[in-house]
C-alpha cells in the first residue's frame, strides 16, 4: 500500500524529521506542499504528547480512511509537528457510488469489485430501501468503504469528494418507488432533485479543483429511468433517447427534473456527465415493495397477490446484472454529454409477469396441498395515474458501446425466485416493522375488484 504524506504544521518543506522516521521506508511516498489539513487529532490526546515521538494507528480500518497513521514530534518549546498518513488517493481509480445500499447500487458495487477490483465508496444513507446486508460480502475488504450520509449534506458529499478523489461519481441514490411517490411525494423532491443539485453541484467544485488529466478522465454518471418518457401505447414505438420527456407519477417527474440538472451541468460548466435511462430491474437484493419480489414472497407466504387494474399494463424487463454491466460500459465508453437507453427486450404485462411467477414457485416450492398459487391473484384497485406501456429502444447503447442484455427474462426470472427461496434470513430481515406499515398503507384501501 501506498500513502501520502501530508504536514499538517506549517512548515511543509521542512522535512527533516520525516526522512529521518521514514527513510528506510520506499512503500512511503512524500509529496508536499500540503494541500490539506484534516482534523485528525483530538486535543486532549495532543496535551499527553510529551518531548518524545509517538506513532499510533488512528485508523480501524487499514487501507480505508483517513489518518492510517498519525505521528506526533515534539519540537520543544511547546512546538509539535503532526503527520498524517494517508492511504495514497494519487491512483485516481477509486469511484463513489451513491445509493449503493440499494437494490441496483449494491448488485453494481459487488460486480465492480469482482470485474474491477478498485476502490468503491458507498455513500448512502440507509433509508428504509438502503440495506448494509446487501454488501456483507465486501465486510473486512479494503476496497469498500461505507459513507453513511444523505447526498443533500453539500459539506458531506464536499468532504468525501476531497478525502477518496473518485475518478468517478455513479449516482444511484433516490427514493424509486412509485406508489410511495403517490402516497408523499415530497421526499422525492427532496432526494432525486435537491439530493441530485447538490451532488453535480459538490462534483463541479471537485472537478474544477482536478488537474488536467484528471479533469479529463472524471466522469459523472446519472443513474435514470423509461419512467420519464412517460406513456406508450401499444403500437408506439419503444423509447428512443430523443423521445420527449413526458414524467406522469411524481417519481417519473423527479427524476426528470435531475436528468435536466445533470445535463445542464454538463451544457454549462463542462462537467463530464452521462445519464442512463434504464427499465424496470428485477433480480437478488431488490426490496419487495415493488412488483416482482413482492409477488414472490407473497405467494410464498400464501398471501394474495394484488395485481392493480386488469393486469395489462407493460413493463420492458431487465435483469439487474445487465444493468451494471451497461453502466460499466457506458462509464468505460460512453461519450460524454450523451444518454443512453437500458433496456431487456422483455416486454411483458403484468399478468403474464405474475401467472410465470406462480409457476416457477409452483414447481420450486409446491403448496402441500397442491393448488397452484396462480389461485392467489386479486386484481385491486388501479394505482392512480398508473403508466400503461414502458418499452425500451436500447439500439443506441448496443451500436456505439456493443452492449446488450445476456438474459433472458425467464431465465432471470427463475435465477430471481431461487434467489428469494435461498435466502430466507435476508428476507426476514428487510420485513421489519417499518415495511408491515407500508404494506399496510399501500395495501388496505385497494380493494379487490
Ligand atoms: P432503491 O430504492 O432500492 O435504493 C435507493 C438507495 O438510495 C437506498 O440505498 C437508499 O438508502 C439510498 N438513498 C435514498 N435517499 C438517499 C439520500 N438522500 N442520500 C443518500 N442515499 C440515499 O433504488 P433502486 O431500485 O436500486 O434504484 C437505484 C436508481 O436506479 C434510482 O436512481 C432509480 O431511479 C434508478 N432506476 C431504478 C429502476 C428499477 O427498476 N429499480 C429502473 C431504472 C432506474
Ligand atoms: P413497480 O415494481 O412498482 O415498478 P414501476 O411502477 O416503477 O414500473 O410496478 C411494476 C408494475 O406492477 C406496475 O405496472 C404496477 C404493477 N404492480 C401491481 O400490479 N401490483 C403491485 O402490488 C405492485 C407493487 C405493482
Amino acid at each position: 500500500m501506498n500513502f501520502v504524506v501530508q504536514n499538517a504544521l506549517h512548515d511543509p518543506k521542512d522535512t527533516t524529521a520525516l526522512r529521518f522516521l521514514l527513510g528506510n521506508r520506499p512503500d512511503i511516498m512524500m509529496r508536499w506542499p500540503v494541500v490539506q489539513t484534516l482534523p485528525i487529532w483530538d486535543s486532549a490526546e495532543l496535551s499527553n504528547i510529551t518531548k518524545k515521538l509517538a506513532l499510533r494507528s488512528t485508523s480501524s480500518q487499514p487501507g480505508v480512511g483517513i489518518g492510517s497513521l498519525t505521528i506526533f514530534e515534539s519540537i520543544g518549546r511547546g512546538l509539535r509537528r503532526i503527520y498524517c498518513l494517508l492511504e495514497d488517493k494519487h491512483t485516481f481509480d477509486a469511484i463513489l457510488v451513491t445509493g449503493g445500499a440499494g437494490f441496483i447500487g449494491s448488485n453494481f458495487i459487488l460486480s465492480w469489485v469482482e470485474t474491477k477490483g478498485t476502490r468503491v465508496v458507498n455513500l448512502d444513507l440507509l433509508t428504509y430501501a438502503g440495506n448494509p446486508a446487501n454488501l456483507a460480502a465486501l465486510e473486512g475488504d479494503a476496497r469498500y468503504l461505507l459513507a453513511h450520509g444523505d447526498i443533500c449534506d453539500a459539506e458531506f458529499v464536499g468532504s468525501l469528494l476531497r478525502e477518496h478523489r473518485p475518478r468517478a461519481i455513479v449516482h444511484f441514490a433516490a427514493e424509486s418507488h412509485v406508489d410511495r411517490s403517490i402516497a408523499s411525494p415530497g421526499a422525492f423532491i427532496r432526494t432525486n432533485v435537491q439530493g441530485t443539485f447538490v451532488l453535480l453541484e459538490q462534483a463541479k467544485i471537485y472537478w474544477s479543483g482536478l488537474s488536467e488529466t484528471d479533469q479529463a478522465a472524471f466522469r459523472f454518471l446519472h443513474v435514470s429511468t423509461d419512467e420519464v418518457y412517460g406513456s406508450l401505447r401499444p403500437d408506439d414505438p419503444a423509447f428512443s433517447e430523443t423521445t420527449a420527456y413526458a414524467p406522469n407519477s411524481p417519481y417519473a417527474a423527479s427524476k426528470a427534473s435531475s436528468d435536466h440538472l445533470a445535463r445542464a451541468y454538463h451544457h454549462t460548466f463542462g462537467l463530464p456527465v452521462l445519464t442512463t435511462n434504464c427499465s424496470n430491474n428485477y433480480g437478488p437484493f431488490q426490496f419487495p415493495e415493488k412488483l416482482i419480489p413482492l409477488m414472490i414472497l407473497n405467494a410464498l407466504q400464501g398471501r394474495e397477490l394484488p395485481v392493480y387494474g386488469d393486469g395489462e399494463n407493460v413493463r420492458d424487463w431487465l435483469f439487474v446484472e445487465d444493468h451494471c454491466s451497461a453502466i460499466r460500459a457506458v462509464l468505460e465508453s460512453g461519450r460524454v454529454g450523451e444518454t443512453y437507453n437500458i433496456g431487456g427486450n422483455s416486454e411483458r404485462t403484468n399478468i403474464d409477469v405474475v401467472n410465470t411467477i406462480c409457476d416457477l414457485v409452483d414447481e420450486m416450492r409446491p403448496d402441500t396441498g397442491g393448488r397452484s398459487h396462480r389461485d392467489l391473484i386479486t386484481f385491486v384497485k388501479d394505482r392512480p395515474g398508473h403508466d400503461r406501456r414502458y418499452a425500451i429502444d436500447a439500439s443506441k447503447i448496443a451500436r456505439e458501446l456493443g452492449w446488450r442484455p445476456a438474459e433472458e427474462f425467464e431465465s432471470g426470472l427463475r435465477k430471481t425466485v431461487r434467489w428469494y427461496l435461498d435466502h430466507g434470513e435476508w428476507v426476514e430481515n428487510v420485513r421489519t416493522g417499518v415495511y408491515l406499515d407500508w404494506i399496510k398503507k399501500n395495501y388496505t384501501e385497494r380493494v379487490a375488484l
